[in-house]
């Protein structure tokens, strides 16, 4: 197990940055949660604690706020303990080498080694308008008028900066963040988990952009109920393809969004009718479906019912005979998934039913049992806006669904 333990003034993107890390992880496949010392304390001692609770020079706030910090960490030992979890991200300040020594040794006790994610953030546009956007609308300030609770939360924010210390070389591995996106610093980071947590942090930017998930139109194989294969396009998907650039080209007037498709050619037919600059990409491929490519569901029901039977009780993990599950399926997305967090550009998204459940999966913060049975249905454009906390979604439809072409409903899906 891996403990990523925060540090940072308020207000630096600590738990977006924690969240954010616990989503992917989680998505990976990697048991990851986040023990979020705020919610103890406004849980335990209630969430309207003024500004001079924070203050370091106050006793009885730096006991209460010590309780607090050690019973979220406990639980996040117990939680690791329990062998279930393999990344603990204990989202707190920790602005003080004391406090992070404390941390530090109460996980070495157990076993567990600590890496500290600083957030540094020298922009104080940027810290204003995180307190403005997420810090007024916290519980703590319920009851307040919003210039209030930013005056509050400025000087709970003085109180931090009074006691804060940056990590030091001699306090053991850590990244700092500096200015989300901008710069990155690593101190001692080994193994290939932290690495690959550090590579998806160092992509990570808060600019919102739109990115726009579709299935290709209708292939010659989905009017046969057939899945897999590499077939073109019936005359309904050619409608689709043609209502979709039409869309496309409305939505976007001005510089080109960055446009992927798969190397199938359902997926390139789909966009024939742009003149923006694509690019196929192997990894956006719908899943392989090994042996049964190009068979109905009743044709694997019949042939192999205990394959049908072994897919439809576990569908994330089951992989078709010398094809792929959706966990391989998710696997292979991953470098998609870093360089469309990296983009700050719009991107379009023409690909496949299980590709697109992952990607859709990952960025509605989906379980990963839940992604292979998510609803993505053909002739529809799917536009996500990521924001700080949570996301936008909007559906457009631009076909309505054929009752005789779609595969019958019933039994499991691609
Ligand atoms: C909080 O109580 O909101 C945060 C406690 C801390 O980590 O300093």
């Amino acid at each position: 197990p891996l403990v990523l333990v925060m540090v940072g003034l308020p207000a630096r993107g600590k738990t977006y940055i924690a969240r954010k890390l616990a989503r992917y992880l989680s998505w990976l496949g990697v048991p990851a949660r986040v023990f979020n010392v705020g919610n103890y304390r406004r849980r335990h001692l209630g969430s309207t604690q003024p500004a001079a609770f924070f203050d370091p020079d106050n006793p009885d706030g730096v006991s209460a706020r010590r309780r607090m910090a050690l019973a979220a960490l406990d639980d996040l030992i117990a939680w690791l303990g329990a062998g279930q979890g393999l990344v603990a991200i204990y989202d707190a300040t920790n602005v003080t080498a004391e406090r992070r020594a404390l941390v530090r040794g109460h996980l070495a006790a157990h076993g567990h080694s600590a890496v500290f994610i600083e957030c540094v953030c020298n922009d104080p546009a940027l810290v204003e308008a995180n307190v403005r956007e997420s810090k007024v609308s916290m519980p703590d300030y319920a009851n307040m008028e919003p210039d209030r609770a930013v005056q509050d939360f400025r000087a709970r924010i003085g109180h931090y900066e009074r006691a804060y210390v940056p990590v030091g070389l001699e306090e053991g591995a850590f990244v700092r963040l500096i200015d989300v996106g901008e710069q990155v610093i690593l101190h001692r980071i080994q193994g290939s988990l932290a690495s690959r947590i550090v590579f998806f942090l160092m992509n990570l930017h808060i600019v919102p952009r739109p990115i726009l998930l579709m299935r290709h139109g209708e292939s010659e194989l989905n009017a046969q109920g057939r899945i897999g294969g590499d077939a073109g396009l019936t005359p309904r998907g050619r409608a689709f393809s043609r209502a979709l650039v039409a869309h496309l080209e409305q939505r976007f007037p001005g510089p080109p969004p960055t446009l992927w498709t798969s190397t199938l050619r359902r997926t390139i037919e789909t966009i024939s009718g742009l003149s923006w600059p694509s690019r196929a990409l192997r990894n956006l491929d719908e899943i392989d479906a090994g042996v049964c490519d190009g068979w109905t569901y009743e044709e694997i029901a019949e042939k192999m019912p205990e394959e049908f039977a072994a897919r439809r009780d576990d569908k994330l993990h089951y992989r078709y005979p010398r094809g792929e599950s959706y966990e391989d399926v998710i696997e292979r997305l991953d470098p998609v998934l870093v360089e469309l967090e990296r983009q700050r550009d719009p991107v379009v998204i023409v690909a496949h039913q299980a590709v697109l459940r992952c990607l859709y999966g990952y960025f509605t913060d989906q379980a990963p049992e839940a992604c292979p049975h998510l609803d993505v249905p053909l002739h529809t454009v799917i536009e996500l806006i990521p924001r700080a906390y949570g996301v936008a979604e909007r559906r457009t439809v631009l076909l309505p669904p054929a009752q005789t072409s779609e595969p019958p409903p019933g039994p499991p899906t691609p």
